[in-house]
């Protein structure tokens, strides 16, 4: 998609890009004629040094031109054909230069969602942008229309971006739901389906086992503790004990292979957020630490399947029924390979361990600096008369406490842990608004193009969330309805398959340490940066100190 100027008018378009194909075509052809007829008949004999530079420069810019101003030429034809207008671009930047250093400014600074959101807000709410060395432009977008389009009414026009999953594929494998499109994608979706429709996915009994040991970890005398950390290590074990009934435990007495297996986890999800970011070059390059990470993960994950397996012929009634409420008993039972079920595993670890963590800190950073909020949830707990600090609530007294879910799905708005997501059209396609002058013409879209959708910004919109949008306050969800403008958890086919897993874990893990501490004071000087990974965290942690009830 290429720039326009203000003395373009649509019609002018596809003759003018036409003329620009056709004078550079010209060109080559004249240079490269000029360069036979040098070679053949004035200086017979082997390419001089000059004449191979020459060529070389033609057949790139031979490349460039089918590639950059054809296309243009062809996108032209195609979006007047269609009733589309071009949305507004990032300016003076044909090659995507500017950008790109922009994009490597912020991220160095952390502030990269919050330049996006500015862009949005300053250019349009969608707009387009190349990005150094790519030829093709990029276009990104908060609109809600938009998302729909990719995400739900034009769902079959738009696959997961080939980059990505190439970023991915060392440490999730093959046939893993986040590396793969099409039919293999409906069938990792179906292969996991079914475990998650188990009464296990609200298994709260689980879930509070793991809370107690974090519970008992934090210190009571008032001292500084990390939460972030905490959080981590609580949904590394959770995460765990889903998948194979038995934990990690790092919460209690990990054993060493546990603890590396967190720490494996962590390196390769920097790795891979880095080549992601960095392109297809970074993946070239061979990573050995990469390697060892991965190769120490797929045994350690290879040896549970093989021991479930082996166990598959318990007969204990006992057996049977643990083995019922368990994710990899469930997998087996569809009869996958071996390499397809730990790359399944792989996939729920990395779905559900950081995007978990990620919203319980921002949860309780926002917590620890408002005790109107937390004395709201605690009048909550009272509320349920529960009859005693163990008794479990049930699903339903947890799904009902209103203010408690505000307060998790205000934190999801400000901090969705998927910040920012990218789809590739498969197709030439349609985005239905963000074109023309006014915005609001229809967008054509040529296959190949990437559309970055950005719900951090999106859920910040201030004509959507109103003057307070940037707040943290759960009393907006008593009258707000809300479809695409709110979409942490994605939409459409491709929608979480443990939404609900994970706003049960939210929930119950707050309702529990609210229960135990009554006061969560911030303990920490520094600005609360948020740092966009492949899920967002916080910087410098989530320092505070708890006052036991
Ligand atoms: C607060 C926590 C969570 C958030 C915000 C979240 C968000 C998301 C988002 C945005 C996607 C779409 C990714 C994409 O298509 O590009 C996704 C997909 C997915 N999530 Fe979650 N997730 C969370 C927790 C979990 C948990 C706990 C699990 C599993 C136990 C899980 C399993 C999955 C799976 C399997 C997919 C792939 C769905 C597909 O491609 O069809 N998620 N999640």
């Amino acid at each position: 998609m290429p720039s326009v100027s203000k003395n373009d008018t649509m019609e002018s378009l596809p003759r003018k890009a036409k003329q620009r194909y056709f004078f550079a075509t010209a060109v080559i052809m004249f240079l490269s004629a000029a360069l036979a007829l040098d070679t053949l008949y004035l200086r017979p004999g082997a390419l001089s040094a000059g004449q191979q530079v020459l060529a070389g420069l033609l057949l790139l810019l031979g490349w460039f031109v089918q590639a950059s101003l054809g296309g243009t030429h062809r996108y032209y034809v195609e979006m007047i054909r269609n009733g589309c207008s071009p949305p507004p671009s990032f300016p003076n930047d044909p090659f995507g230069v500017r950008f790109l250093l922009k994009a490597a400014g912020h991220i160095k600074t952390n502030t990269l969602l919050a330049a996006w959101s500015d862009l949005f807000r300053t250019l349009g709410h969608t707009l387009k942008h190349r990005m150094f060395p790519g030829p093709g432009d990029t276009i990104m977008t908060d609109e809600p229309d938009n998302v729909r389009a990719v995400l739900s009414t034009r769902f079959d026009d738009w696959d997961l971006p080939e980059l990505r999953i190439k970023a991915f594929l060392p440490v999730l494998g093959h046939y893993s739901i986040f590396t793969s499109n099409g039919d293999a994608w409906r069938r990792a979706r179906s292969a996991l389906r079914p475990a998650f429709v188990r009464d296990q996915v609200a298994d709260l009994r689980c879930l509070d086992r793991h809370v107690a040991k974090l519970i008992e970890a934090l210190p009571r005398d008032g001292s500084p503790v990390d939460l972030q950390a905490m959080f981590s290590r609580l949904t590394t074990d959770t995460i765990s004990d889903f998948m194979f009934g038995r934990s990690t435990d790092i919460l209690g007495n990990a054993p060493e292979d546990g603890l590396r297996f967190g720490r494996c986890f962590d390196v390769c999800m920097q790795k891979i957020a880095n080549r992601a970011r960095l392109g297809w070059l970074s993946m070239l390059l061979r990573d050995r630490e990469l390697d060892e990470c991965t190769t120490f993960m797929n045994a350690y994950v290879e040896k549970y399947v093989a021991e479930v397996k082996a166990e598959q012929g318990e007969k204990s009634e006992e057996e049977r029924e643990r083995k019922r409420y368990m994710f990899l008993n469930e997998l087996l039972s569809t009869g996958e390979s071996d390499e397809a079920i730990r790359d399944h595993l792989m996939s729920i670890f990395t779905a559900g361990r950081d995007t978990t963590t990620s919203v319980l800190s921002y949860l309780f950073f926002e917590l620890s600096r408002r005790p109107n909020v937390v004395a709201a949830i605690r009048r909550e707990i009272k509320g349920l008369n529960l009859e005693n600090e163990r008794e479990l609530p049930n699903w339903e007294s947890l799904r009902s406490m209103k203010y408690l879910n505000w307060a998790v799905k205000e934190a999801l708005r400000l901090n969705p842990p998927v910040a920012a997501n990218a789809r590739e059209a498969v197709r030439d396609t349609i985005l239905p608004t963000g074109g023309g002058p006014d915005g609001k013409s229809p967008i054509f879209v040529a296959k190949g193009t990437l559309v970055r959708y950005v719900p951090w910004a999106l859920h910040r919109r201030k004509d959507i969330y109103g003057d307070d949008a940037d707040e943290f306050r759960p009393e907006r969800w008593e009258t707000l309805r809300t479809t695409f403008e709110y979409v942490p958890f994605n939409a459409g086919p491709r929608i979480c398959i443990g939404q609900q897993f994970a706003l049960t874990q939210l929930a119950f893990v707050t309702f529990r340490l609210l229960q135990a501490f009554e006061k969560i004071e911030r303990k920490d000087d520094r600005p609360p940066i948020q740092k966009f990974g492949i899920n967002t965290s916080m910087l410098y942690g989530c320092w505070v100190s708890m006052t036991p009830a």
